[in-house]
């Protein structure tokens, strides 16, 4: 993997007014950075579409990791399962329960916790884990992949979906580009997308105790929808998306700002499919389905 494969990290947390415990994971200090909750805006309507091939409804026990605001999470819980969503961000928690409030869902509950170590959480004891674009950012990929098998019930479900390393489509595309604009990344440091990779997602899962027949992975398309230009689209990413938020902060102290963001306006424009007014942007993901 080249370094131009590997997703931004936050290299400067201490160098922002943070709290010490956001500062000392980098991890956390990314994803509380800006406000990922304008993106996830634009995400809606492929959670729900997520959720509704799973077949969620009432009676399920839903674990969302890394679930943002609850763009799958609301879903599953609209359709009677009862859900816990974890997420390392504080600010997402807090909008995720928010969410949960305004939409009247008693069965929806958000908490703090890192993927890749699900301390307060017992073994077995959901029927469906999902981690749309989440664990795949949690440090220790064998740790969370470990964790997602220990917390799900034998014959439960694992659902992933995982931005593919070298894709052409956006979002692959942006990680990539704002990779080439960071910092290198801390030695040892595991990207992100390599969980987009299928012989990787089969030997983590496989160390994980899953037999290689109860893991399945395919091609799908995660559909973006905005209501402004595809220009406006792409200052949400600048101005409120940590990865983009990085690469912005580093090309700028490199005088190569207006460089990133040409590139970037040049990507937002060629993959824009609507035919009206608007935005719409299809995204190849890598998903992932388990069977414990
Ligand atoms: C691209 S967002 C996706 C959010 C949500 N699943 C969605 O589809 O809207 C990535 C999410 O993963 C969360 N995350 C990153 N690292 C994590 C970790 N180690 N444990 C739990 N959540 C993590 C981030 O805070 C963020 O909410």
């Amino acid at each position: 993997m080249t370094s131009t494969e590997l997703p931004v990290a936050s290299h400067s947390a201490s160098a922002r007014n943070e709290s010490p415990a956001t500062a000392a994971n980098p991890n956390r200090a990314l994803w509380e950075k800006g406000d990922f909750t304008r993106l996830a805006a634009t995400m809606r309507e492929g959670g729900d579409e997520v959720i509704e091939r799973l077949g969620v409804g009432p009676g399920m026990d839903v674990l969302d990791l890394g679930c943002g605001d609850g763009t799958t999470a609301l879903p599953a819980a609209r359709r009677g399962a009862t859900v816990l969503g974890v997420d390392i961000a504080s600010n997402l928690v807090a909008a995720g329960n928010a969410r949960a409030a305004a939409a009247k869902l008693p069965n929806l509950r958000f908490q703090q916790g890192d993927a890749s170590r699900l301390d307060e959480i017992g073994d077995g004891r959901f029927d469906l884990v999902v981690s749309m674009f989440g664990a795949m950012f949690a440090p220790r990929p064998l740790d969370t992949a470990r964790e997602m098998v220990r917390v799900t019930r034998p014959g439960g479900r694992i659902m992933m979906g995982n931005w593919i390393p070298g894709d052409p489509t956006l979002i692959a595309r942006v990680l990539q580009v704002c990779a080439a604009y960071a910092p290198p990344p801390p030695e040892g440091f595991v990207s992100p997308v390599t969980w987009g990779k299928e012989e990787l997602v089969r030997e983590r899962f496989g160390a994980a105790g899953i037999p290689q027949d109860r893991i399945q992975c395919e091609r799908a398309t995660y559909t973006f929808r905005h209501p402004g230009t595809p220009q406006s689209f792409l200052a949400i990413f600048r101005d409120y998306y940590g990865p983009t938020m990085n690469a912005f902060d580093a090309a700028t102290r490199a005088g190569r700002r207006d460089e990133l963001q040409a590139e970037l306006a040049r990507l937002f424009e060629a993959e824009n499919r609507a035919a009206g007014q608007g935005t719409e942007i299809p995204a190849t993901y890598l998903r992932v389905l388990v069977t414990r």
